[in-house]
C-alpha cells in the first residue's frame, strides 16, 4: 500500500490492513477468500420475531488445513473495511481526486471582503460579473485620498470616465470640484468613486444585477477607507447606498447614517442636473454645508474628538 493510500486511512482513523506475510500464490489466495455470498446474519435476524434471540454476528470459517501457509484471516479489520481500503484510488498526480463544489455567490462578496487596496482594484479592472464589461472602455475604480475623511459617491462612469478611467472628469466633474473647492476642498483631500465601476451604454440607468455585482467593490472601499462622512450625489447612489426608494428631493437635506459603522451620510443632487437645473444649486449648496457642519462635529477617527 502506497504511504499516500496510508495517510488518507489514517486521516479517517481506519487501520488499514496489511498482508503479514509474503502474498500467497493466486490459488491459494482463492481458497481462503472469504465468500460474501452468505445472508448478512443482521438481515436474517430483523426477519425473525424479536423476542427470539439473535444469532452469533460471524460465523468465522474453521481453518482450511490446506491453506495454512496463507495469511491467516486478520479478524480485527471489518472485512467491508479491508474491502474499502482496497478501493483507494491509485495516486492520479492531483492533490484531491474529487471534484470541489463550485463556489458560492456569497463566498464572492466575502472574499472581496477581505481585499487589500491592490487586491481590490485588480479585481475591478478585470471584473466580468455583468454584462457592462463587454461595452465598457476600462473599469473606473476611484481616486483620491485612500484614508480621506471625505468620501464621494456618484452613480457610474460617464463617457469622459469610461475614456480616461477616472470618475468625474467630466462636465459635472468639474462642477463637483467647484462645489467642494466652496468648502476648502481639493479633489486630491477626499476619495471619489461610483455605485458602477463600468459605464452603462448610452448612460442609461444602472441595471439591478449591475449594482448587485458591484456592490461589494464600494462596500470595501468605504470599510478601507473608513471615511468620517459621506457624500452621495443624485439619485442612483443615494438610494442604493440607503437602500431606500425615496426620490433625492425626501432625502436630501438631513444627515443619515451608513452601515455598521453608522457613518455618517449628506445625500445631494447630482452636479449633471445640476447643470441642468442650475436653481436647484442653492440647496445643493445648503447641503454641502450640512455635510461640512456634521464632519467638523464628527468624532475624529480613532476616537478623539476634533477641537
Ligand atoms: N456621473 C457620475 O455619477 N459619476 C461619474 O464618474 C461621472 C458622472
Amino acid at each position: 500500500m502506497k504511504e499516500r493510500q496510508r495517510q488518507y486511512l489514517h486521516a479517517m482513523g481506519i487501520q488499514p490492513w496489511e498482508p503479514r506475510y509474503p502474498p500467497a500464490s493466486t490459488e491459494r489466495a482463492a481458497a481462503t477468500d472469504v465468500t460474501p455470498e452468505a445472508p448478512a446474519p443482521q438481515a436474517a435476524a430483523e426477519d425473525k420475531p424479536s423476542s427470539e434471540p439473535s444469532p452469533p454476528v460471524a460465523a468465522v470459517p474453521a481453518p482450511d488445513p490446506a491453506a495454512r501457509e496463507s495469511p491467516p484471516a486478520d479478524t480485527d479489520i471489518p472485512q467491508e473495511y479491508a474491502d474499502w481500503a482496497m478501493m483507494v484510488p491509485e495516486d492520479s498526480g492531483n492533490e484531491l481526486d474529487f471534484e470541489l463544489e463550485p463556489p458560492r455567490p456569497e463566498d464572492r462578496s466575502a472574499r472581496i471582503g477581505r481585499m487589500d487596496w491592490g487586491a481590490l482594484e485588480a479585481e475591478v479592472k478585470d471584473c466580468n460579473a455583468c454584462e457592462l464589461h463587454r461595452t465598457r472602455t476600462q473599469a473606473v475604480f476611484g481616486v483620491g485620498q485612500r484614508q480621506a475623511a471625505w468620501m464621494i459617491i456618484g452613480e457610474a462612469p460617464g463617457a469622459d470616465e469610461d475614456r480616461l478611467g477616472e470618475p468625474f472628469v467630466g462636465r459635472a466633474g468639474k462642477l463637483l470640484d467647484a462645489m467642494l473647492l466652496a468648502l476648502g476642498l481639493r479633489r486630491e483631500q477626499i476619495y471619489i468613486t461610483n455605485v458602477l465601476k463600468s459605464r452603462p451604454p448610452k448612460n442609461r440607468d444602472p441595471k439591478p444585477e449591475e449594482m448587485q455585482a458591484c456592490w461589494p467593490y464600494l462596500q470595501r472601499q468605504i470599510e478601507l477607507v473608513g471615511p468620517k462622512i459621506l457624500l452621495s450625489v443624485g439619485r442612483i447612489a443615494t438610494q442604493t447606498l440607503l437602500r431606500s426608494d425615496l426620490n433625492i428631493g425626501r432625502l436630501r437635506g438631513r444627515v443619515h447614517r451608513f452601515g455598521a459603522a453608522a457613518i455618517p451620510l449628506v445625500a445631494t443632487y447630482h452636479p449633471a442636473y445640476l447643470l441642468r437645473s442650475p436653481l436647484q444649486k442653492r440647496k445643493a449648496w445648503e447641503d454641502l454645508q450640512l455635510a461640512y457642519h456634521t464632519f467638523v462635529a464628527a468624532p475624529r477617527r480613532g476616537g478623539d474628538i476634533d477641537s
